[in-house]
């Protein structure tokens, strides 16, 4: 949520600054703007909407020019205000003094403001940052030293940043700090960079320090000095980020969303190297440091995540309760963290996220650590500020997903849950040893099938070109694929804005069956096994009241002609793997629905991926 970026002594900066804000687009896209530092004066530019309107802007400055020294950048997701360019940020202090570029929220925003109007500081947007800029200056007036004046101004400060400055009569120094939102110092050779993801500064360096809460980093073109908030020096880690650029590249797809689509078989075999090594031999999670006593132990489990991870996590909770018999409870990360956090001695919390970084999430693990719980992350960041934290990772390696809406990401932290599911079960012997050799089979057989699902989307094609203009669109499902459903409705809702809902299946005729006429396609998922049987009694109930039938399904079932206008078929595999399969015809329904109304795929409106307000 906003992007920052920042960078000394590189010869192309302004070029890296848009660069760097182009791979943090994912973040937020509804302004942006630079400032830099041209030797005599900081120059701010800033613009309304996407990126491409400041790179209009800037055409002519994007040249080379070694006489700029320090200058910072930004991609906005309004909190404060309305995103207009007013708003969008750098924000410059009221004497000219002091730029600042800001990710987070400022709690106390408004009583600041009321004291620094009373000092006669005058402010020009809506913002909670603009209060930043002027405190910094304020704070100048009493020290020669800028970090002083820095630390003094964030002791102040309640609530989340993550902050670039810049000095009129510093130019030589990039500041930057970090208080729970997250932010990198990439260390180049004569040049230093600062984001809030690694994305942005890949192309420049790979080495890189993961700046903590409270701490402040005073930034030249060759060295680096990193303090707490008292101004004690600290000593950071310099580590080395493992990905090649080529991973943020959509490799000849029109979006990131589809190429991400594709790469699903991959990942799943990712995810399973090394960690299924042979059926009879129990699966290697040497991530997980809970002790085989522990887990033995365990008698409840309580999962936290938002948006697409809660729908990974609510399948998880079907895995674990059939497969080991204890019970887990879900909950929505922004829920979790108001209500008393009541938990057990032999209970786990797991939090789900893909980016690591949500800050609902984060909060609630929190939260549950300091209650004394172990806590296991899921994750496709294992740099991130929850895989840091985390008492066990269960790391998902999806690689970067950069499309807004999740996608791969998802089936990887599905694959985490079958993994862990199954290991629980042999740590503690609830199921019988020929079903879990059966279940690793399948595992195995997975990728190709998904393989079959990518090499066939006429009928997906066709369905989308039917129902792209509808205004609203109704999911149906029972038991483990219930959250495919609300997956599936998700996915819609996000990248095509029309009215999606997931529903239980047997819940439709509850309420939600009085809305079905001829303009409400139902789509059902529907597989052979358990609740086979009952999804087909709901979807001839959806029939009979005239609506457009859609089923996902694996059944050779003649019936389904009778009553479905459109069949998705999937493989055959187990009903318990079947999210795997039934969530990529819906993923690839969406797409083509987005496509065919025109919209801004990858980058969807009002939407961020990494959420990090709460
Ligand atoms: C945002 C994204 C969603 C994502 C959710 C949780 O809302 O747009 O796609 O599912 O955050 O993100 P996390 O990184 O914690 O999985």
């Amino acid at each position: 949520m906003c992007g920052i970026v920042g960078c000394i002594g590189h010869e192309a900066l302004v070029r890296f600054l848009i660069e760097g804000l182009e791979k943090l687009e994912y973040r937020g896209y509804d302004s942006s703007g630079i400032a830099f530092h041209n030797g005599e004066e900081v120059k701010i530019y800033k613009a309304q909407g996407k990126l491409i309107n400041l790179k209009n802007l800037l055409n002519g400055c994007l040249s080379e020019n070694s006489n700029l020294k320090a200058g910072i950048g930004h991609i906005r997701w309004a909190t404060h205000g309305v995103p207009n360019e007013t708003n969008a940020h750098p924000h410059i202090s009221f004497e000219n003094k002091v730029a600042i570029v800001h990710n987070g929220i400022i709690e106390n925003y408004k009583e600041l403001k009321k004291e620094l109007i009373e000092k006669g500081y005058k402010f020009s947007s809506q913002t909670d940052t603009e209060v930043i800029a002027h405190l910094i200056e304020d704070s100048l007036k009493n020290t020669d030293s800028y970090s002083a004046a820095m630390r003094h101004a964030l002791k102040k400060l309640q609530g989340a940043y993550a902050l670039g400055v810049i000095f009129k009569e510093n130019p030589e120094t990039l500041f930057a700090a970090r208080k729970s939102a997250p932010l990198i110092i990439g260390v180049g050779e004569n040049s230093n960079f600062i984001a809030s993801d690694v994305p942005a500064i890949l192309e420049y360096t790979k080495k890189v320090i993961y700046l903590d809460d409270n701490e402040i980093a005073q930034i030249q073109g060759s060295s680096y000095k990193i303090m707490d908030l008292e101004g004690n020096i600290l000593e950071k880690q310099v580590e080395i980020i493992p990905w090649e650029p080529v991973a943020i590249s959509k490799m000849g797809y029109k979006h990131f969303m589809m190429k991400e689509i594709h790469e699903q078989p991959d990942v799943i075999r990712q995810t399973l190297f090394d960690k299924l090594r042979c059926f009879s031999e129990p699966l290697h999670l040497p991530e997980v440091k809970l002790t085989h006593d522990t887990l033995e132990k365990l008698d409840r489990i309580q999962i936290i995540a938002c948006g697409t991870s809660l729908h990974a996590a609510m399948v998880g909770k079907y895995l674990i309760e059939e497969f080991i018999g204890i019970p887990v409870d879900i909950e929505a990360s922004s829920e979790y963290i108001y209500k008393r956090t009541v938990i057990s001695k032999n209970s786990l919390i797991i939090g789900v996220s893909q980016s690591g970084e949500t800050a609902d999430t984060l909060t609630a693990i929190r939260q549950a650590k300091s209650k004394g719980s172990h806590v296991l992350v899921i994750t496709n960041r294992p740099d991130s500020t929850m895989a840091r934290e985390a008492d066990s990772l269960l790391p998902v390696n999806a690689g970067f997903e950069v499309s807004v809406a999740a996608t791969k990401s998802y089936t990887a932290q599905l694959m985490a849950f079958y993994l862990f599911a199954i290991y629980l079960a042999e740590i503690k012997n609830s199921l019988p040893q020929e079903e879990i050799e059966e279940y690793k089979k399948e595992l195995l057989q997975l990728p190709q099938k998904v393989e079959m699902i990518l090499s066939n989307k006429e009928e997906i094609n066709e369905c989308a070109i039917k129902f792209h203009n509808t205004r609203n669109f109704i999911y149906i499902a029972r038991g483990i694929n219930y959250p495919v459903a609300l997956e599936g409705a998700l996915k819609l809702k996000e990248i095509s804005y029309i009215n999606a809902t997931g529903y239980p299946a047997g819940e439709l005729k509850h309420g939600p069956i009085a809305m079905l006429d001829d303009t409400i396609p139902v789509l059902s998922v529907l597989v052979p096994g358990k609740v086979y049987e009952k999804v087909l009694s709901n979807s001839e109930e959806s029939k009979a009241r005239n609506a457009s039938m859609i089923a996902v399904t694996s059944a050779d079932d003649e019936n389904l002609e009778s009553i479905f206008d459109y069949i998705i078929k999937i493989p055959k595999t187990h009903e318990i793997f079947s999210p795997i399969l039934t969530t990529i015809p819906l993923q690839l329904l969406a797409y083509y629905i987005a496509e065919y109304l025109g919209k801004d795929i990858d980058q969807p409106r009002n939407l961020a991926k990494s959420v990090t307000v709460e």
